[in-house]
């Protein structure tokens, strides 16, 4: 089948190259020349493992290409439209500018017939305010199959989905949909033979089911970071509480692992979208909720800075302090809303002399902020520090030697803001080593009754 991508960022180039693995002639179309260009050389213009060799094998196949030239689009006859969804400027919203450009710069180039595949993340109704665009082609088919990839594992998430979703014209069980259905089908054909689950369902809940998936992923991220405030709060330990909670399976524990919080490029815009969408259907709960888990997420960021402080006798202005990541999350160097970037200008807001370093990411962190002061070697970051803080998890940073790196900092202090060290070989190396929800709070200030509230209207939480 010959198919188009339209954007080739995180999501369109994985999903380009994956379904030229699948066999199909792809084209990725994006307006940003620069990125066309590093990707038609084989190489992704991002860190992403394993797309790198995908590419390549894609090429090698000459089934590949990328191109900025919409008309190089026009004898696909399937399109995926990847495009952005950002955060408004100005509100909660998700921006559908991208969207509605890219769908217009393509329907010149729309072979009779041809179907039109949404896979951005977009509030309910974004199918029908598409088929307004496409008001003069009634013979484009449309569709929605959203996407559920992760960074940092992409490769794996999109070649093995969970589930494949679609949303057709009227759902599952319409004769209007089945068109779509069978494109579809077609498409993704060797995962379906597979085993892979395949739901199909209509416009609003595909839309929805992605919203709702961020929303459930960010809500179980904030539940256990509340959790982790009343473990400080009263001096319980938030690791084991989600060990114990999570090993009961209707918890699971994937998602309950207490630390500094979500950012990235989806989760945060993606639950504002929901709380502007469940605010314009006059869902007034959910509207609350995505708020508190929001408040919930960014408090972390605010008291990771408080620990800081605290490490520093209450004084961060002239410390000298490492920071341990700058990407999001591991195994990406994509800095959009990184919690680590966000704590270190705070920091150095408040006068701390900050080093930042990161396996993969400096170069995107530098570009953005250049006030920071960037280390790319670990070991030239760490030397001389008076406070080091992990803040984003990868695994260079967990197997870090305490008694190597001891030997590089003036005062032996870590603040382990994913809970990820074993705290107990740092104290041996002669560390002092604060977690997030580690109950440090209650012994450092010899709480000695069971606290059994936790006090959040400064900032109007509700523990969830
Ligand atoms: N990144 C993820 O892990 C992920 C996972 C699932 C879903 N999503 C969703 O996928 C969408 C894209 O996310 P992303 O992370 O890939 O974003 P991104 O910013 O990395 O990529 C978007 C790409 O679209 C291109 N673009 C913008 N306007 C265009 C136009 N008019 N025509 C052609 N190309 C255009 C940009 O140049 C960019 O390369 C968002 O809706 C996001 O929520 C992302």
């Amino acid at each position: 089948m010959k198919i188009s991508v339209i954007g080739c960022g995180y999501l369109g180039a994985v999903h380009a190259a994956t379904l030229a693995s699948m066999g199909h002639t792809v084209v990725g179309i994006d307006v940003d020349a620069q990125k066309v260009a590093h990707l038609n050389k084989g190489f992704a213009p991002f860190h992403e493992p394993g797309l790198d060799e995908l590419l390549k094998d894609g090429f090698a196949t000459g089934r590949l290409s990328f191109s900025a030239e919409f008309e190089d689009a026009a004898s696909a006859s399937l399109h995926f439209l990847c495009v952005g969804t950002p955060q408004s400027k100005t509100s909660d919203t998700a921006d559908l500018s991208y969207l509605i450009a890219a769908t217009k710069s393509l329907l010149p180039h729309l072979a009779k017939g041809a179907v039109l595949v949404g896979k951005s993340t977009v509030p309910v109704g974004t199918v029908d305010m598409l088929r307004g665009v496409l008001a003069r082609r009634p013979d484009v088919l449309l569709g929605w199959n959203p996407e559920f990839l992760r960074q940092g594992t992409a490769v794996k998430d999109s070649l093995v989905p969970d589930r494949l979703v679609y949303g057709v014209p009227g759902g599952n069980s319409s004769a209007a949909g089945v068109p779509v259905t069978k494109a579809l089908d077609a498409v993704y054909e060797p995962l379906i033979s597979a085993g892979i689950p395949r739901l199909v369902c209509n416009f609003a809940t595909a839309e929805l089911i992605k919203s709702a998936a961020n929303a459930f992923l960010a809500t179980k991220v904030s539940f256990i970071n509340a959790m982790a405030e009343l473990c400080d709060a009263s001096g319980a330990d938030v690791s084991e509480l989600s060990e114990a909670m999570g090993l009961d399976p209707r918890i699971g524990n994937r998602y309950l692992h207490a630390g500094l919080g979500f950012g990235g490029g989806c989760l945060p815009k993606d639950i504002r979208s929901f709380r502007a969408q469940a605010r314009a259907l006059d869902v007034s709960s959910v509207e609350e909720w995505m708020g508190v888990v929001d408040s919930v997420n960014l408090g972390q960021r605010a008291r990771t800075v408080e620990v800081a402080r605290e490490l520093c006798r209450g004084h961060l202005s002239g410390r000298t302090v490492t920071v341990l990541g700058a990407a999001f999350k591991p195994d990406t160097d994509d800095i959009r809303d990184s919690p680590a970037l966000d704590v270190a200008l705070q920091l150095a807001a408040a006068g701390a002399h900050v080093t930042v370093t990161d396996p993969k990411a400096i170069n995107n962190a530098w570009m953005r902020y250049p006030q920071l002061r960037f280390e790319s070697s670990t070991t030239r970051a760490l030397e001389g520090a008076e406070l080091v803080l992990l803040l984003t998890e990868w695994e260079e940073y967990r197997s870090l030697s305490p008694e190597a790196v001891g030997a590089l900092v003036r005062r032996r202090t870590v603040l382990d803001a994913r809970n990820v060290l074993d705290a107990a070989a740092w104290e041996a190396a002669g560390w002092t080593v604060r977690g997030l929800g580690t109950g440090a709070t209650a012994e450092a200030s010899t709480v000695t009754a069971p606290v059994i509230s936790v006090d959040n209207s400064k900032r109007g939480v509700t523990i969830l």
